[in-house]
């Protein structure tokens, strides 16, 4: 399917999905938000997608967060609907069946940066900027920041970022614990491509199995979600590929994964 604002690309079952409106350094729209949710639809379906890469179109910039130009005027009802259209793509991506990595290759602000937090994790280029800036136009993330971030840094860390509007550059922020990997941007693509070919090689369903098992428990407590890792994981034995990836290594070949 062809997109207006985003640019989708599949090879050796990687999807590599680029947001496309580089003039406005990839600023999210209603129109890229419900492009993003077709499109995510789209590689969750394909059987030829193991792995997702979520990245910016352009040198520049990842997501320059939420289009201003769009937002300025919006009444309260509309920011409502806009905010529960950024939840619902954002929540897709969180929970779609099948790896998505961020690839930071610039600015990732404000809606930007969390739509690389609903990714599984992020790798940046060594020059990108993270920041949730919303303050500094009198708002406050509203893609789930204030959510995620703190979940994943701890709140007072979050709480810093979310009040001074600050950016920080890649290091500081793999220091946070917000970026997995920084490398030098001519290298940031194929690091990413690299990861997810080995994502790719393991057992789809296994892999999926993991990511819900991960998330379903993230927000709950530890014997809760231990509870429901032991359903997920008893469920990998009604997959082909468990009897396959056992017999494989047992029978020292490599396995052939069909994903079922
Ligand atoms: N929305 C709409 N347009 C944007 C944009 C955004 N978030 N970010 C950049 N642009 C546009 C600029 O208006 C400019 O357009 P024109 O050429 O027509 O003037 C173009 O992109 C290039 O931007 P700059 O000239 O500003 O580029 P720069 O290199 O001087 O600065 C920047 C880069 C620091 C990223 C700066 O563009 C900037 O601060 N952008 C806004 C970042 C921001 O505040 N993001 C949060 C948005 S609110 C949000 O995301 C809400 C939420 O929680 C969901």
């Amino acid at each position: 399917m062809g997109y207006k604002n985003l640019i989708l690309e599949v090879e050796e079952g990687i999807a590599l999905l680029k947001i496309n409106r580089p003039k406005v350094l990839n600023a999210l729209n209603r129109e890229t938000l419900l492009e993003l949710q077709q499109a995510l639809k789209e590689v969750e379906e394909r059987e030829d997608v193991r792995v997702v890469i979520l990245t910016g179109e352009g040198e520049k910039s990842f997501v320059a967060g939420a289009d201003i130009a769009e937002m300025k005027d919006m009444t309260p009802t509309q920011a409502l609907a806009f905010s529960q259209l950024g939840h619902a793509t954002l929540g897709m991506i969180e929970n779609l069946g099948k790896p998505v990595i961020a690839a930071v290759n610039g600015y990732a602000l404000g809606g930007g940066l969390e739509i690389a937090l609903a990714c599984d994790f992020i790798y940046a280029s060594q020059q990108a900027k993270l920041g949730v800036p919303e303050v500094t136009l009198g708002i406050f993330p509203g893609f789930g920041g204030t959510q995620r971030l703190p979940r994943l840094i701890g709140k007072g860390r979050a709480k810093e970022l979310i009040f001074t509007g600050e950016m920080v550059d890649a290091q500081m922020a793999h220091e946070l614990g917000i970026v997995n990997k920084v490398f030098p941007p001519e290298r940031l693509l194929e690091e990413v491509k690299n990861t997810a070919r080995r994502i790719a090689q393991n057992g789809p369903v296994a892999v999926s199995m993991a990511k819900g098992s991960v998330n379903a428990g993230y927000n709950l407590g530890t014997e809760e979600g231990e509870a429901i890792e032991i359903t997920i994981w008893a469920n990998c034995f009604a997959t082909h590929d468990q009897k396959e990836g056992m017999g494989a290594f047992l029978e020292k070949r490599r396995p052939q994964f069909r994903g079922e």
